[in-house]
């Protein structure tokens, strides 16, 4: 099941290859979205010219980043133990050097800094590019701090170096920022003003992917389908662009064309997609191109038209149904999965039932299902009160999970006796002697391994599963190996 917010990984260290001129050591830990765990490998890499090769082990590191999540209360909870245990071990390590990424760095500047002193940099996730100044002012004992959101950076120029993956599939962002203002959010507020990155510098990065024997790719943002590249700049100053930007913009779902034309063989995922900026067009490019998966991560947070409303999401349950039969319309066999929050402040039993029987109406293929935490400088934190009681936001979580998991278990079911595509990701967690691996519709296949390796392209036969993975028995290899 591909997360948005993956429990297994977090806190996960990344290594990437050494260089043997290299004597510094990094310790760089990630926490949060799929977007943080790429910035993490942009981070890598800008320091890997910098003198720094990663590092596993804690106490043999010289700087130790931390790249982190504000989405919650508990994410950064968890990173502020994590700073104190850094905090523990610098007093053994004096030169040890402790730096926060990411979205608390951008939400608690200050605190961090100058009330806390716990850390001696603070770099916001705009910033990476100035981390070669910002460590040269550390090692000069100054702390350092950079939190200055851009209006265009996107890391189009730094080439990600991937290492500490499977070798078969990336992630590749296309849009950094949102301009949406969902009332419960704090990603606006961390992550800045939205903005795309130029279409050439993707296809080159998925070629050079390819190249390097990816086998699949997902397409990154916190809003793909907004995506807008008119040559550079804010979504929000399109309507300023000259007629020359604007007639040859490039929108998602061209983007998605480009893409699936660049490299036919490559399988091509994107996440996330948000119900109001979804287009017909792009379903209609799923459709049409074999190495786009069907899948699509469609959150809606709530099934009440009223709590929708007070979320500022710009649809109605009605728009997203229509949304739903379309896609299903158009692509039959296509996987969906939601986002959901409950208790959102004034949720009643009856905003309640609404999600629930939203759920039922769609029968999602995998669900996030998260209790409502209030987020200082949110406008629902300024305007509403955290009215939901935590025993009933905790209650009404159990009943759309329990709904969820009967769900899934439903939809895998639907995949029994059909021969399918699956990648080879690598060994199933569970055997030695099976592979596991995702069909189009990213359910997790387990299967014998015989003689296949990974990041074949194997057809697989599905005999059994659970509630949500494929038990199966490769049939051969597919056409696209
Ligand atoms: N558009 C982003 C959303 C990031 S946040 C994306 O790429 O998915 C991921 C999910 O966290 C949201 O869809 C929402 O369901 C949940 N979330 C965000 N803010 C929250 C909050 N204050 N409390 C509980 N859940 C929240
Ligand atoms: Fe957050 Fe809504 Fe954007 S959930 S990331 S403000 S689409």
């Amino acid at each position: 099941m591909e997360k948005i917010i993956d429990e297994s990984l977090q806190g996960t260290t990344l290594t990437i290859e050494d260089k043997n001129a290299n004597s510094k050591k990094l310790y760089i830990e990630s926490y949060g979205c799929q977007m943080n765990f790429s910035d993490s490998e942009i981070v890598a890499s800008i320091l890997a010219n910098e003198g720094f090769n990663t590092t596993q082990n804690l106490k043999e590191a010289d700087l130790v980043l931390v790249n982190t999540c504000s989405i919650r209360e508990k994410a950064e909870l968890t990173v502020r133990k994590r700073l104190e245990k850094f905090n523990a071990i610098k007093k053994d390590r004096p030169h040890m050097k402790v730096g926060v990424l990411g979205c608390m760095a951008e939400r608690l500047k200050h605190q961090f800094l100058e009330e806390e002193k716990i850390v001696d940099m603070v770099v916001g996730p705009d910033a990476y590019k100035d981390l070669p100044n910002l460590i040269q002012e550390i090692d000069e004992g100054r702390s350092a701090v950079n939190v200055i959101l851009s209006k265009d950076e996107t890391y189009g120029d730094v080439a990600p170096v991937r290492l500490n993956t499977n070798g078969v599939t990336a992630f590749v962002s296309i849009t950094r920022g949102c301009d949406n203002m969902c009332t419960f959010c704090v990603v606006p507020f961390t992550r800045g003003r939205e903005r795309s990155r130029d279409p050439q510098s993707i296809i080159d990065e998925v070629n050079d992917l390819w190249s390097k024997g990816f086998k699949e790719i997902t397409l990154l943002g916190q809003n793909v389908d907004s995506y807008l590249w008119y040559g550079g700049g804010l979504k929000k100053d399109f309507e300023k662009a000259s007629d020359m930007q604007k007639a040859t913009a490039v929108d998602f779902s061209q983007l998605l064309e480009r893409v699936a034309l660049a490299q036919p063989k490559m399988r091509i995922r994107f996440s996330t997609s948000n119900p109001q900026d979804m287009t017909l067009d792009v379903i209609h490019t799923m459709a049409k191109y074999d190495n786009i998966c069907n899948y699509i991560h469609l959150p809606v947070q709530s099934g009440s038209n009223r709590i929708l409303k007070a979320m500022n999401r710009l649809h109605t349950r009605e728009e997203y149904f229509e949304l739903i039969d379309n896609i299903r319309k158009i692509i039959p066999d296509c996987a969906i999965s939601q986002d959901m929050i409950t208790g959102f402040p004034t949720e009643t039993e009856e905003d309640h039932k609404d999600t629930l029987s939203l759920m039922e109406y769609v029968k999602y293929d995998y669900g996030f299902m998260f209790a409502y935490s209030e987020r200082p400088g949110t406008l629902a934190e300024r305007k509403m009160e955290d009215d939901v009681p935590e025993e009933i936001k905790k209650r009404r979580l159990s009943e759309i999970i329990a709904l969820q998991r009967q769900h899934c278990q439903e939809r895998t079911e639907q995949h029994l006796g059909k021969v399918q595509e699956v990648l080879i990701e690598g060994t199933s967690k569970k055997s030695d002697e099976h592979f596991m691996g995702r069909n189009s519709q990213n359910t997790v296949a387990v299967f014998p391994k015989e003689n296949y390796k990974v990041g074949d392209f194997v057809m697989v036969r599905m005999d059994d599963c659970t509630s949500a993975t494929l038990i199966g028995e490769a049939v051969g290899y597919s056409e696209n190996n």
